[in-house]
């Protein structure tokens, strides 16, 4: 997936001891090999979800979460909301108007994680402290398998560093614990059924995540870029911590 003749080159500064390895490859500088911003209009515009959002992202969250993967029991109400969302924010995506995904962040700030419901504090094998929990990744079944999935991750992975995160947290289940494990993720503690999920704890450093991503997060660059996608987070695309800059881009 090393799309468009990506050329990677280490800084200077790097690989200055064995030890220190995994973190300098963090920081490793690469450039892309980019023709302009192409002329396709933006389709998909990715931001923060406002408070109009919610019910439409409650729905979808119980017609994914109840309705389709068995997690929850089906509610007459057709919602799905839980008490994190009270300090959570999510992303979504959208394309004219539609809302077609999206994906929920719960800052460290937030009196506890969704995961607490399945992993006692003290079973988990890590420090949760200062740990951004990535949760609810959701795309609407017509727009699945486009790829959409990997823009809001990288979204919220960019949205957590921008305000401090260095561990991410989540959880996973089946084929999506082995996709998340593709993007750096690790499987870390206990198991926990929730309905019919059977549930593991997941965790990277963003840093992991970053160098394990190169290659997905090029192509997500390159559809910002390109226009594809209309990125209107206020956060800047390119992490001034894990420089990747673009320089030109084939799409
Ligand atoms: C998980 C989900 C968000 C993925 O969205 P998507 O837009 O279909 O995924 P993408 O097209 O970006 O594909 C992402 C990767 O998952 C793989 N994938 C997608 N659907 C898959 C499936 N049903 N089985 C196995 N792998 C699958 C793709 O092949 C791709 O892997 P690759 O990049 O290594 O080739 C979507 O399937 C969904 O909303 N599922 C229900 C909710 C859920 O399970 N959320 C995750 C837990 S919170």
């Amino acid at each position: 997936m090393r799309a468009l003749g990506a050329s990677f080159r280490t800084g200077a500064s790097a690989w200055v001891s064995v030890a220190r390895a995994a973190l300098q490859r963090c920081h490793l500088e690469y450039s892309v090999t980019v023709q302009g911003p192409g002329s396709t209009p933006a389709q998909t515009v990715v931001r923060l979800a406002e408070p109009s959002d919610r019910d439409t992202i409650y729905r979808l969250r119980h017609q994914v979460f109840a309705s389709e993967l068995g997690q929850h029991a089906i509610r007459d109400t057709g919602v799905l909301h839980d008490h994190v969302d009270d300090h959570n924010v999510y992303i979504v995506a959208e394309h004219g108007g539609e809302l077609l995904g999206f994906v929920s962040v719960t800052p460290p700030a937030a009196p506890s994680y969704a995961l607490e419901r399945h992993f006692r504090r003290s079973a988990v094998p890590i420090d949760l402290r200062g740990s951004f929990e990535l949760r609810l990744l959701v795309i609407a079944e017509s727009a699945r398998n486009h790829g959409l999935s990997e823009v809001l991750l990288f979204a919220a992975l960019r949205w957590s560093e921008e305000h401090g995160a260095t561990r991410i947290v989540g959880t996973g289940y089946g084929w999506v614990k082995r996709f998340y494990e593709s993007l750096g993720m690790e499987a870390v503690g206990p198991t926990a059924q929730s309905g019919a999920l059977t549930l593991e704890l997941l965790s990277a450093t963003v840093c992991q995540i970053m160098e394990s991503c190169r290659s997905r997060i090029d192509k997500v660059r390159q559809r910002i870029a390109s226009g594809i996608v209309d990125w209107r987070l206020s956060i800047p695309v390119e992490s001034a911590r894990h420089r990747l800059p673009i320089e030109h881009a084939h799409v």
